[in-house]
């Protein structure tokens, strides 16, 4: 369970991405990406920097979607490109930047609000992995909607791509080892907490919190 912390990142550091290192690290193995288009909405969250950089160091031609001044971090996390969803159309600028053709794969944790948008973003035989729901839980499937492009969709459950405790400290190095060279990828942190005051830290998570909240032992 022990991943040792690379020179130059702090136990802060450590405590921000292992979740989202271990969730981005999963991810990343679902589909294969080398020479491939990758769309990754929500990039500047957590879990999104993290799978961004670990596309990119796969070799992905990563495309980032994220909203306001937010789209810098998605780029210095190793985006090729990076759509504001605020003021750009989201399919238009993912053809744009893919030739027409559409993405090999899109990573999708928002859910409702997202899921038709992102069913558009594929190319032929590209996959759509949604693995959150952040704006509502996602629709019902026909599966006529996928035979025009013969698209794929999963829904991924962490528990089944990543085996076990065994493999968390690989992961979790794998994360810290990108993070040391690109420290971008560690989202902010938006408050800590002494472990007294925990209820505080549900507190700020329940209020939107922007960034990880950290509580601290000592
Ligand atoms: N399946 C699993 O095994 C697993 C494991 C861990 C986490 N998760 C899930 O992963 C998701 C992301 O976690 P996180 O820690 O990265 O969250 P986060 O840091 O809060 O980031 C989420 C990002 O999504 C974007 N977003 C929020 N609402 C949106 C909307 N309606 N439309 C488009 N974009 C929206 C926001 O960015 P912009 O405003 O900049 O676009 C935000 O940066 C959560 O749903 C969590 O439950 C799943």
């Amino acid at each position: 369970m022990l991943a040792p912390i690379p020179d130059g990142l702090s136990f802060e550091d450590g405590a921000s991405l292992a979740v989202a290192g271990l969730t981005a690290g999963g991810l990343a193995r679902v589909w294969p990406v080398e020479d491939r288009a990758a769309v990754v909405w929500g990039a500047a969250g957590a879990v999104g920097r993290m799978l961004v950089a670990f596309l990119a160091d796969r070799g992905a031609h990563v495309i980032g979607i994220a909203s306001g001044r937010r789209v810098e971090a998605v780029r210095a996390a190793g985006a090729a490109h990076v759509i504001d969803r605020a003021s750009e159309d989201v399919p238009a600028a993912v053809r744009a930047r893919t030739a027409g053709r559409g993405a090999a794969v899109v990573f999708d944790p928002i859910g409702v609000e997202s899921f038709e948008t992102s069913l558009k973003l594929l190319a032929p035989r590209g996959c759509l992995i949604n693995y959150g729901e952040l704006s509502g839980p996602v629709p019902a499937i026909n599966l006529h909607q996928l035979f025009p492009d013969s698209v794929f969709v999963t829904k991924y459950n962490g528990m089944h791509w990543v085996e076990g405790l065994q493999e968390f400290a690989g992961l979790i190095s794998a994360a810290l080892t990108l993070a040391a060279k690109r420290r971008a990828v560690i989202s902010e942190i938006a408050g800590r907490f002494p472990f007294d005051r925990v209820a505080d830290a549900y507190r700020a998570l329940e209020a939107g919190a922007a960034g990880k909240v950290l509580v601290l032992s000592r």
